[in-house]
C-alpha cells in the first residue's frame, strides 16, 4: 500500500505497486454528508458507518489532506486526542471495535483551493459558484475517508447555504427533501442508492440556470434531464441536451444500458483540469465541451461536445456501476469509455472518418508517448502521482484494445460478454481480467493472450514482407513483430497483433482469399492473427503479384513496416474500398516523400506518386466524401513525422514538411484551387448537417493550400470570409490563413474585430489566445510574451493555460524548439510559477518536453539543461516533480 516517510507523508518517490494491493481492511456501509457551504470557509460533518472485515479489526487509516480537525466522535463519544493520531494526510484510529460510527467535523476552504481538487471556487468570489472534483484523489481534500475505487458505499448528503447566495443546491443522486433552517439558510438533502467509490462523489452550489427535458429510459423510467450553465451561458446548452439524449438512445440500443436515477444533471464550469468529470447523477463539464452555438463553436467543437457528453454518460456503467478496483486498472473504466465514445460517434457520423481522426490522435498522442520516458504499459504496474497516469495510452491506446477484443470475439458475443461483465460485476470494484473473462466466455475464446497488451509498454513494429510465385500461383506473407525496450522494461514478448487484409489486383480488383491448406476461399477480407515473434502466410490461387491492403481498419495499434513501391500506395489511395486504408495509404506515400525532402531529395516518385493521385481524386466533380477529401489532402502531423528522422532537428522537419504542402498545392494548381474555393464558398449556407460540415472542412483545406501558391487571391478570399462568416468554422478557418499569410495591418485589424465580437466569451477568447500561439516564425516568441501579459491571460484558468502555453510548446514545435533554448526557458518559468497554484495542469504541460532526448544534440542539450534546473526547483509539487523525474531518468 501507500509507502509513506517517517512523518507519514507519502514521499514523492516512493511508488505505489500493483503488485502490493490488498483489499480493504474496512468497509463504509453508509456514509452522511452535511455541508455548510461558504466560499472562505466552509464547515464538513461526516458520519461513518464503519465494518471491520476482519473479526479482530486492524488499525484504522483515513485518508485527509488539508483538512482543519474540529471534532471527532466515535459511537456517540467525542474522541480526545490521545484517541487518534493525525499524520500529514492520514488519520489513525487503533483499538476500533469491529463496527463503529465515526463522526468527524473538519474546516476547509473553497476559495483559496487554486488546485481544483476537491471543493472550489469557479468564477469570482461575488459571482462565482462552489463545486467538487474527487477523481483521482480529490475527496480526501473533503473529508476523512477510505479514498480509494474499491470501497464502494452509500452516500446520503445534506447541503446548506445562504439562499440569496447559493440559490441553487446539487448533489448526486436523487433529491429527497429540501427546506429553511432556523437561521434563515436553506438546505437540500440527496440520497444515491447506488453504491459508489468517493471519487464519484459531487456537489454544486451557486447561482446557476437550468435547461430541462424529460426523458424516459427504454426500461420505462422517468427522468429529467437538467444541464445547468451560469446566466449568460445557459443558452448555449441545447445542443449538449440533444447530444445526450442521443447518446442515451445510443447506449439503450447498443449495450441494453439504461439511466438508473430520477434525475441526471450536468453543469458546465470554466475552471475545470480536464474535460469532463462523470460524477454519479451529476456530471459536471468543462464548459469547452458543453456550451456551443454555431456563432461560437467550430463543426468540430460540435462533434466534441457530443463525444464527451457521450464518454461520461457512458461511465454510468463502465465505471460507475461497475467501478475500478484500483487505479492500475483506470483503463478498464478509461479505455473502454473511449471505446463506446468513438463507437457513438462513429454511428452519429461516419465510421471511416472517426477512425481516420482517432487514429491519427492515437499516432499524434500516444505514439510519442509509447516511444519516449514517460512510455508505460495500459495498466502500469506502478505510480508515484495517479493524476500523471490519465494518459494517452491508458485512454487511446486501452481503446485500441477494446476494440481488438470487439474484433476478436464478434459483436454478438461481445455484446453477450458486456451483458455478463455488466450484471456480474454490478455494484461492485473489478478488473481488467474481469471484463476480459466475461468477453472470453461469451465467445468461447481464450482471451488471456490479450493480457500481455495490457502489461507491455511501447509500441509494436509490425513488419511484412510478401512475394509472388507464379510457378506455383502462391502469395507469401511474412509477418514479424518486436518491440523495443521502454525505461524499466527491457524484455519485451511477442503480443497477438489481429492484421486485416485484403489483396487487390492491378485493376483494383478484390482477390478471393484461399490459405494454403483450406479448401475454399473464405472472403476476400480476412484476419490473420499473428501470435509468435514471426509467422509466414500462404495465399492460393493467386495468378499475379497482388497488392496487399494490410492492417485494415487499423486493426491493431501497431507501426506496420512494409515498403510498398509507390505505384501501388497511389493504387490503394485510388481504389481501396477500405477508406481508413485508403487514407493510410496517402499518409504512407507522405511519410516516404517526406523522408524524401528531408534528405534534400527535391523531386521523388513517392512525392510525384502522392501529389499525382491526390490530383486525380481532386479532379473528379463526383468525389462522393467532401470530408474524405480533406482529411487525404493532409500530410501525417509534425510529431508524427518527427519519430521518422532521429535525431531531429524541428526547422529541418517543419521545412520538409512544408515543402510537402508547396508541392502537393503545386499539383492541384492555384486554378483548380480557387475554382474549387469559389465553389464550396457559393454553396456555404450555415447549415450544420454532415455534408455541410464536410464542405466546410474541404474548403478550408483548400483555402489553406490555395494561399501557399496564390498567397494574394487567397488572402482576399479570407478576408471576405472572415467579415462574413455566418459561424465560427469559417471565421476561425479565414483567421488562421490571414494569420499565416497576411501583413501586419491584416493581422492586427483581424485579431481585434475577433476580440471585438468575442471579447466577452471565455471559450472564443482561448481560441483567440491559442490561434496567436501556434503561429511559427521568427517572432512567435515575442508574440508568447504579449500574449501572456495580456489583461486578459491568467495562470488560473487552466482553459487559458492551455490555450497559451499548451499550444506553444506542442502546436508551435519551431517555436518551443527554438535553437536558443528561449522557447525552453520561458516554458519552465511558466510552469514553475504555475505549479505553484495548480501541480495537475502543471504537470500535464511539463509533458511537451517528451522526446527531448530524441532531438538533435544541441536542443538536446539544451532541453535537458532546462529540464535540470526544473527538477531543481525547491518545493516542486508531486505531480510535476513525478513528470520531470521521469522524463529524465
Ligand atoms: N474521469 C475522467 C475525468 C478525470 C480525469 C477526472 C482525470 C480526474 C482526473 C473523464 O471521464 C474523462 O475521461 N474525461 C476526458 C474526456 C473524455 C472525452 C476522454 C478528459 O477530461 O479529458
Ligand atoms: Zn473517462
Amino acid at each position: 500500500m501507500l509507502q509513506r516517510d517517517a512523518d507519514g507523508a507519502p514521499t514523492p518517490d516512493l511508488k505505489i505497486r500493483l503488485s502490493d494491493y490488498q483489499p480493504p481492511a474496512w468497509r463504509i456501509a453508509s456514509v452522511e454528508l452535511v455541508f455548510d457551504l461558504d466560499i472562505a470557509s466552509t464547515e464538513v460533518y461526516a458520519r461513518l458507518e464503519l465494518e471491520s472485515a476482519s473479526a479482530t479489526p486492524t488499525p484504522l487509516r483515513l485518508d485527509g489532506e488539508g483538512l482543519e480537525l474540529i471534532e471527532l466522535r466515535l459511537d456517540g463519544k467525542r474522541l480526545s486526542p490521545l484517541g487518534y493520531r493525525v499524520e500529514a494526510h492520514a488519520l489513525e484510529l487503533s483499538d476500533l471495535p469491529a463496527s463503529c460510527v465515526l463522526e468527524s467535523r473538519v474546516r476547509i476552504h473553497p476559495q483559496d483551493n487554486t488546485a481544483l481538487e476537491g471543493l472550489y471556487l469557479s468564477g469570482s468570489a461575488e459571482r462565482g459558484f462552489l463545486l467538487t472534483q474527487c477523481e483521482a484523489q480529490g475527496f480526501r481534500h473533503i473529508t476523512w475517508f477510505l479514498d480509494r475505487p474499491d470501497v464502494l458505499t452509500r452516500y446520503s448528503v445534506e447541503l446548506r447555504a445562504e439562499a440569496a447566495r447559493f440559490p441553487v443546491l446539487l448533489a448526486g443522486g436523487n433529491a429527497v427533501g429540501s427546506g429553511t433552517l432556523a437561521d434563515g439558510r436553506h438546505w437540500a438533502r440527496f440520497d444515491d442508492p447506488h453504491p459508489k467509490p468517493s471519487y464519484l462523489f459531487a456537489l454544486v452550489a451557486g447561482r446557476l440556470e437550468c435547461l430541462s427535458q424529460p426523458y424516459t429510459t427504454a426500461d420505462g423510467r422517468a427522468v429529467t434531464l437538467n444541464l445547468w450553465a451560469e446566466a449568460d451561458a445557459i443558452g448555449q446548452c441545447h445542443y449538449a441536451l440533444g447530444a445526450l439524449q442521443r447518446a442515451m438512445r445510443w447506449d439503450e440500443r447498443s449495450y441494453g444500458r439504461n439511466y438508473d436515477l430520477d434525475m441526471f444533471h450536468v453543469v458546465a464550469t470554466h475552471d475545470f483540469n480536464m474535460g469532463a468529470m462523470e460524477n454519479k447523477g451529476l456530471n459536471i463539464f468543462n464548459a469547452k465541451y458543453l456550451l456551443a452555438d454555431a456563432d461560437t463553436t467550430t463543426d468540430e467543437g460540435f462533434r466534441a461536445v457530443e463525444g464527451v457528453i457521450g464518454h461520461e454518460y457512458f461511465h454510468n456503467w463502465s465505471g460507475n456501476r461497475v467501478t475500478c478496483r484500483d487505479w492500475f486498472q483506470l483503463s478498464l473504466k478509461e479505455g473502454f469509455t473511449v471505446f463506446r465514445d468513438q463507437s457513438f460517434s462513429a454511428d452519429m457520423h461516419s465510421q471511416a472518418l472517426k477512425r481516420i481522426e482517432d487514429v491519427a490522435t492515437l499516432r499524434r498522442m500516444q505514439f510519442p508517448e509509447d516511444a519516449g520516458p514517460l512510455a508505460h504499459p495500459v495498466r502500469p504496474a506502478e505510480y508515484a502521482e495517479i493524476n500523471n497516469f490519465y494518459t494517452a495510452t491508458v485512454y487511446e491506446k486501452g481503446a485500441e484494445l477494446i476494440r481488438m477484443l470487439a474484433a476478436r470475439v464478434g459483436p454478438e458475443a461481445f455484446r453477450r460478454g458486456t451483458d455478463a461483465y455488466f450484471a456480474r460485476h454490478d455494484g461492485s470494484a473489478a478488473t481488467v481480467e474481469d471484463l476480459l473473462a466475461a468477453l472470453g466466455e461469451a465467445a468461447a475464446v481464450d482471451l488471456t493472450p490479450y493480457l500481455a497488451w495490457y502489461a507491455q509498454a511501447g509500441t509494436p513494429r509490425l513488419s511484412a514482407r510478401c512475394h509472388h510465385e507464379p510457378a506455383t500461383r502462391r502469395y507469401v506473407l511474412r509477418l514479424a513483430q518486436h518491440t523495443a525496450p521502454t525505461s524499466g522494461q527491457a524484455d519485451k514478448h511477442p503480443l497477438p497483433i489481429p492484421v486485416k487484409l485484403a489483396l487487390f489486383a492491378r485493376d483494383g480488383r478484390m482477390l478471393p482469399l484461399r490459405l494454403a491448406g483450406e479448401a475454399d476461399a473464405a472472403g476476400s477480407e480476412r484476419v490473420l492473427e499473428l501470435t509468435d515473434a514471426a509467422a509466414e502466410f500462404v495465399f492460393e490461387d493467386i495468378d499475379e503479384a497482388p497488392i496487399p491492403s494490410l492492417l485494415r481498419g487499423f486493426s491493431a495499434p501497431v507501426i506496420l513496416e512494409c515498403a510498398l513501391p509507390p505505384d501501388d500506395l497511389a493504387l490503394l489511395l485510388l481504389h481501396d474500398a477500405d477508406g481508413f486504408n485508403r487514407w493510410e495509404a496517402g499518409q504512407h506515400l507522405a511519410s516516404d516523400a517526406f523522408r524524401a525532402a528531408h534528405a534534400g531529395a527535391a523531386q521523388h516518385a513517392a512525392l510525384a506518386a502522392w501529389t499525382g493521385a491526390l490530383g486525380a481524386l481532386f479532379a473528379q466533380a463526383d468525389f462522393p466524401d467532401a470530408a474524405l477529401l480533406a482529411e487525404l489532402l493532409a500530410p501525417p502531423a509534425i510529431s508524427e513525422l518527427e519519430a521518422l528522422v532521429e535525431p531531429h532537428d524541428p526547422d529541418a522537419v517543419d521545412a520538409a514538411r512544408r515543402r510537402l504542402e508547396q508541392a502537393l498545392a503545386q499539383a492541384l494548381g492555384a486554378s483548380a484551387l480557387a475554382a474549387r474555393y469559389t465553389a464550396l464558398h457559393a454553396a456555404e449556407q450555415g447549415a450544420h448537417d454532415a455534408p455541410a460540415q464536410a464542405r466546410r472542412h474541404l474548403k478550408r483545406r483548400v483555402l489553406e493550400l490555395w494561399a501557399l501558391v496564390d498567397a494574394p487571391a487567397a488572402l482576399a478570399a479570407a478576408e471576405a470570409q472572415f467579415a462574413q462568416a455566418a459561424g465560427m468554422s469559417e471565421r476561425l478557418a479565414a483567421l488562421r490563413v490571414l494569420l499565416r499569410h497576411g501583413d501586419a495591418g491584416m493581422r492586427h485589424a483581424a485579431l481585434a474585430a475577433f476580440r471585438a465580437r468575442h471579447g466577452q466569451q471565455p471559450l472564443v477568447m482561448d481560441t483567440w489566445f491559442a490561434v496567436q500561439a501556434e503561429v511559427p516564425g521568427a517572432a512567435a516568441l515575442d508574440t508568447l510574451r504579449a500574449l501572456l501579459g495580456d489583461t486578459a491571460f491568467t495562470l488560473r484558468n487552466p482553459n487559458r493555460v492551455r490555450a497559451v502555453l499548451g499550444t506553444f510548446a506542442r502546436q508551435n514545435r519551431t517555436a518551443f524548439h527554438r535553437a536558443d533554448g528561449a522557447g525552453y526557458a520561458l516554458l519552465v518559468a511558466q510552469l514553475q510559477a504555475l505549479d505553484k497554484l495548480n501541480p495537475q495542469t502543471a504537470a500535464a504541460l511539463a509533458q511537451a518536453f517528451n522526446g527531448w532526448a530524441r532531438l538533435e544534440p544541441k536542443r538536446r542539450a539544451l532541453a535537458e539543461s532546462h529540464l535540470r534546473a526544473l527538477a531543481a526547483t525547491l518545493g516542486l509539487s508531486r505531480n510535476l516533480a513525478d513528470i520531470v523525474q521521469r522524463s529524465l531518468a
